[in-house]
């Protein structure tokens, strides 16, 4: 009974966050950085600060794929490195440029609108190239392009860090959210323009385009993971 009782409970949950992640990010765009801390329960930070601490490099420049507010190139501009991070959102990249003035990153960090599957970048340009919760959005052909943007912009040498949603260790749990996930994003359909797909396998995708996971970081107890990769 317990046990059903918690199951339901991460049941609404996972369904809420769904739902209020995509209506913050289309609707509400200055409340999008408290709604996504909440909806991961901060894990988002952690997973942020993680790649400031561990991922960036010393120097260079830093592309940011689906940059949304900002928040992970401002801090990069903030020590010293020059970033683009690209967006569809023109919202979202309203609060990130706002954001960026008011650390007087103007000239260091430039947001851009556009498709992170079409990129309008030049090969072999950015020393780190990262993305966090944006390839899960992503239909599997979008995602195909994706990684393959994100690589051919990457220089040789240099890394792709990808954070993204995963499933729980453990057949049972991860068959279980794998099905709550089914049905949040098809809820969460109704009210906005995100299209149901299935969870995507980051790793094997990262590697049919050529990008080989070096290692990975897993969050949330798998919920959310991050792939680092070194560009060879
Ligand atoms: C969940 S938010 C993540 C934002 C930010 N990276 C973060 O970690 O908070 C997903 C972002 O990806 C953007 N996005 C989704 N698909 C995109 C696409 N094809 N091209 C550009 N941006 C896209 C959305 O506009 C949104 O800002």
């Amino acid at each position: 009974m317990l046990k059903y009782r918690n199951g339901s409970i991460v049941m609404k949950r996972v369904v809420m966050a769904t739902i209020l992640m995509r209506l913050s990010e289309e609707r509400a765009t200055k409340q999008y950085d408290r709604w996504i801390s909440l909806l991961t329960l901060g894990q988002d930070r952690r997973l942020r600060s993680y790649i400031v601490n561990e991922v960036l490099p010393r120097r260079g420049s830093v592309l940011d794929l689906g940059c949304g507010t900002g928040t992970l190139l401002i801090e990069a501009g903030r020590r010293g490195l020059r970033g683009v991070g690209v967006d569809m959102n023109e919202r979202m990249l309203e609060v990130a440029r706002e954001r960026s003035r008011n650390h007087n990153l103007g000239r260091r960090i430039d947001f851009q609108h556009g498709d992170v599957t079409e990129l309008k970048l030049h090969d072999d340009s950015f020393d780190l190239v990262v993305s966090t919760l944006v390839a899960s959005e992503l239909q599997s052909d979008k995602l195909a392009r994706f990684f393959s943007e994100a690589r051919r912009v990457a220089v040789t040498g240099g890394r792709i860090a990808i954070g993204a949603e995963g499933l729980p260790a453990g057949r049972t749990i991860g068959g279980l959210f794998s099905l709550i996930r089914g049905l949040s994003y098809r809820i969460a359909a109704k009210f906005s323009q995100l299209k149901p797909h299935p969870l995507h396998e980051i790793s094997r995708a990262m590697k049919a385009a050529g990008i080989t996971p070096k290692y990975r970081v897993r969050f949330l107890g798998g919920l959310l993971e991050l792939y680092v990769a070194e560009v060879a």
